[in-house]
C-alpha cells in the first residue's frame, strides 16, 4: 500500500507540474520540433531569438514593413491561434506596403499543418505569462483549424 501511495504521489507531481507549464506531456515535443522549424525557416528574417529586424516598426527604404519580433517586445502574442495559423500558412503583407509582394512568405506548401502548429507553440515560449494568458483567451473563440488539431 505504501509503495502504491508513493507511486501515485510521483505521478501526481508530474501531472501538476505539466499542468502548471500550461499543457500536456506532448507539449515539450511540439516545442522542440517547433524550435527546429523556427531556426530553419523563420530565424533568417525574424532573428534567432525572435528579436525581429532593426527598425521593424516603420517602413524600410523599399516602403515595406520589416519582419517584426516574436518575443515579448512584438505583437505576435496579440493574435489568436487561428490568426497565427492563417498568417503563416497563407503569408501576409502590410496593406500600406509600397510593393505588392508577400513580405511574410506563405508556408502552406513548405510546412505541414503539424509543423505550422509546432512553430506557433514555440513562439509562445517567447512571451510573458500575461501575454500567454491573453493569447489563450483570444484563441478560445478562434482556435487552430481542424487540420492542425
Ligand atoms: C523572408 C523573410 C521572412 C521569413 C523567412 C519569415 N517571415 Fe514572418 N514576417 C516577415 C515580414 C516582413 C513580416 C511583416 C509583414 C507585414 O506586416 O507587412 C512577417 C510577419 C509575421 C507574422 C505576423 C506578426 C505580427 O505580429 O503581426 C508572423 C506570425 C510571422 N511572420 C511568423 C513567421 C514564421 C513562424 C516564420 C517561419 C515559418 C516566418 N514568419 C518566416 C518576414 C518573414
Amino acid at each position: 500500500m505504501r509503495s502504491l501511495i508513493a507511486c501515485c504521489g510521483v505521478a501526481l507531481t508530474v501531472i501538476t507540474a505539466t499542468a502548471r507549464a500550461g499543457g500536456n506531456p506532448g507539449d515539450s515535443q511540439r516545442i522542440d520540433a517547433g524550435r527546429r522549424v523556427y531556426i530553419a525557416q523563420c530565424a533568417a528574417c525574424h532573428g534567432l531569438h525572435g528579436e525581429g529586424q532593426p527598425n521593424w516598426d516603420r517602413p524600410n527604404a523599399t516602403g515595406e514593413m520589416p519582419a517584426p519580433p516574436h518575443d515579448r517586445t512584438g505583437h505576435t502574442w496579440k493574435h489568436s491561434d487561428a490568426m497565427l495559423y492563417r498568417l503563416i500558412k497563407s503569408g501576409w503583407r502590410d496593406p500600406f506596403n509600397k510593393t505588392q509582394r508577400l513580405t511574410m512568405p506563405a508556408f502552406g506548401q513548405v510546412l505541414s499543418p503539424k509543423e505550422i502548429r509546432d512553430v506557433i507553440e514555440y513562439l509562445k515560449t517567447m512571451w510573458t505569462p500575461e501575454q500567454r494568458r491573453f493569447q489563450l483567451e483570444e484563441s478560445q473563440q478562434a482556435p487552430f483549424p481542424p487540420e492542425a488539431r
